[in-house]
């Protein structure tokens, strides 16, 4: 029979408990008769024997606390520091979640610039995706590469029309989810690395603009910063901020992975002068976003609302959503091609996507992830051929290049990453993105916190993040046998088999 040494937890807290009370006579004639420090002891014992008393008789929440005393403490101290030690000493290299250490670590040293090559083998158990890559026979030369470049809006010969030379984009994160340090080390960074940055919907983009980076201005469903009072867009307010500048696309938020259906609500207390000024709210009430926009009640709407964006503010519009239920995407497909008219860029967000806070079943059980999306909307929409009046962008946990190839390979034209440059800023994936406390400084608005994060040498690890992500993605592709990322296909990807038969 299995033994195992059990802890009489009812004994022993009566022996503490018990000691603590005898500690204090003790520890009294100690300071009496042998020296006067030991009363130090007895005040120390005085006061533990008071907090026992509170725990056992006064407080009324914690039954453990009720019932063992002070040493049920050593339970809560234990889980409130168990993430931290499972993360810094028990948890392998591939067990973290949502990242794995492998993964994080990659991402620092390309945020870095420095060597992300390993030694010896993979560490993982292959295939440890259901899709891997093939690559060929005869790989192209890296100098063969042709330079990445898409062009938003050309379908619709838009004058204002955007081309990027990256795949990569930093995808939707608000000022008020992150710090102003955050954003401006963002933008800074991304300015310098030649790509663009989504404001997230945290109303006018102040902070994103500061730094120069071209940004993609999103508008969620509440609207910040270009919505009336009662929620609907404010078409003047709309036309402002399309006619600076820095701002190159709009963005329609539907929904997101990390929460898709959901709305949320913005606490009184999160809502200093500032943010209400930028949002275009009340500072005196807790503000509720919708889980919708206003104007969009079915499919019909919804395509109409996005021509009348477009027509507003003459910029690539895209819309982002998360996919749901099929036949929803396949009616706004139908209303789009009744309607003659297309958002210039969809972004497809997996479930596994991430927020600053989101209910956790919202998290865990809603929305279609990433690699079972992507291909299902790339198919309709080729069936449907329509794939090109639009622009594909993926994103969900798209953090490295295999990954992100992977997703060009599925259809997508180019890739978002939130959480991949919150880690270039020295993430830590302390989880703690919704309590203000995030101890790197980036997902907080405290002061305190927020003065580790130097603006100029985070900016230089965005760059270096965004720099060594296209080196890898353009040595893969080459290694696949593609001159173009555009070349990429299904045809390229493996797929996981149980064991393959071996003729004779
Ligand atoms: C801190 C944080 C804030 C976010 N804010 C927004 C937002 O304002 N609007 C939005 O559409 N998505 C928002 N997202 C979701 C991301 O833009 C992205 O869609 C999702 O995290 C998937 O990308 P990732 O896995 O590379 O992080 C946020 C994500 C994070 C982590």
């Amino acid at each position: 029979m299995e033994s195992r040494l059990v802890v009489n937890l009812d004994a022993l807290s009566r022996t503490v408990n018990a000691g603590i009370v005898v500690g204090i006579p003790v520890f009294f004639a100690f300071g009496h008769y042998v020296s006067f420090y030991f009363h130090f002891l007895t005040v120390a014992f005085i006061l533990l024997a008071l907090l026992n008393l509170f725990y056992k008789h006064v407080q009324k929440p914690h039954t453990l606390l009720a019932n063992y005393g002070l040493i049920a403490q050593f339970r809560y101290l234990t889980e409130s520091v168990g993430p931290e030690l499972r993360q810094y000493l028990f948890s392998g290299d591939t067990e973290e979640r949502p990242f794995t250490r492998i993964d994080r670590s990659e991402v620092y040293r390309k945020a870095k610039n420095v060597d992300s090559s390993s030694a010896f083998g993979s560490v993982r158990d292959l295939p440890h995706e259901p899709l891997l890559l093939r690559h060929s026979l005869f790989p192209v030369k890296r100098e063969e590469i042709v330079p990445f470049s898409l062009t938003f809006g050309e379908e619709r010969g838009l004058e204002k029309r955007h081309t990027m030379h990256s795949p990569i984009l930093i995808s939707a994160m608000s000022y008020g989810a992150l710090g102003k340090r955050a954003v401006m080390a963002l933008s800074r960074g991304a300015r310098k690395a030649g790509i663009l940055l989504n404001t997230g919907e945290g109303g006018f983009p102040k902070y994103h603009l500061q730094e120069g980076a071209d940004l993609i201005f999103q508008m969620g469903t509440a609207k910040f910063g270009v919505r009336t009072e009662s929620g609907e867009l404010d078409e003047k307010k709309l036309t402002e901020v399309a006619s600076l500048g820095a701002v190159k696309m709009i963005e329609i938020k539907f929904s997101q992975g990390a929460k898709p259906g959901k709305g949320g609500l913005l606490p009184q207390e999160k809502i200093s002068p500032e943010i209400a000024s930028l949002r275009g709210i009340s500072p005196t009430q807790d503000f509720l976003s919708p889980s919708s926009h206003a104007e969009c009640v079915d499919a019909a709407s919804s395509a109409a609302f996005v021509k009348r964006v477009q027509d507003l503010s003459q910029l690539p519009v895209g819309v982002k959503m998360c996919l749901g239920r099929e036949e929803e995407f396949v009616q706004l497909i139908d209303a789009f091609m009744e309607q003659d008219r297309f958002p210039d860029y969809l972004v497809i967000d997996g479930a596994e996507g991430g927020t600053g806070a989101a209910p956790k079943s919202f998290m865990d059980d809603l929305g279609v992830p990433i690699f079972s999306a992507l291909p299902f909307v790339q198919n309709h929409l080729q069936q449907k051929g329509v794939r090109n009046r639009l622009k594909l962008i993926a994103s969900g946990k798209l953090i490295n290049p295999g990954s992100q190839i992977r997703a060009l390979c599925l259809g997508a034209d180019a890739v978002y990453t939130a959480r991949g440059f919150m880690l270039a800023l020295g993430c830590i994936q302390a989880l703690q993105c919704n309590s203000n406390s995030c101890p790197t400084g980036i997902a907080t608005h405290n002061p305190h916190l927020e003065h580790g994060l130097d603006v100029v040498d985070k900016a230089q690890r965005v760059y270096y993040y965004v720099k060594n992500l296209e080196k890898d993605l353009y040595e893969i592709c080459a290694a696949m046998g593609h001159k173009d990322l555009k070349e990429l296909s299904a045809e390229d990807l493996f797929q996981k088999q149980e064991e393959r038969s071996c003729t004779k």
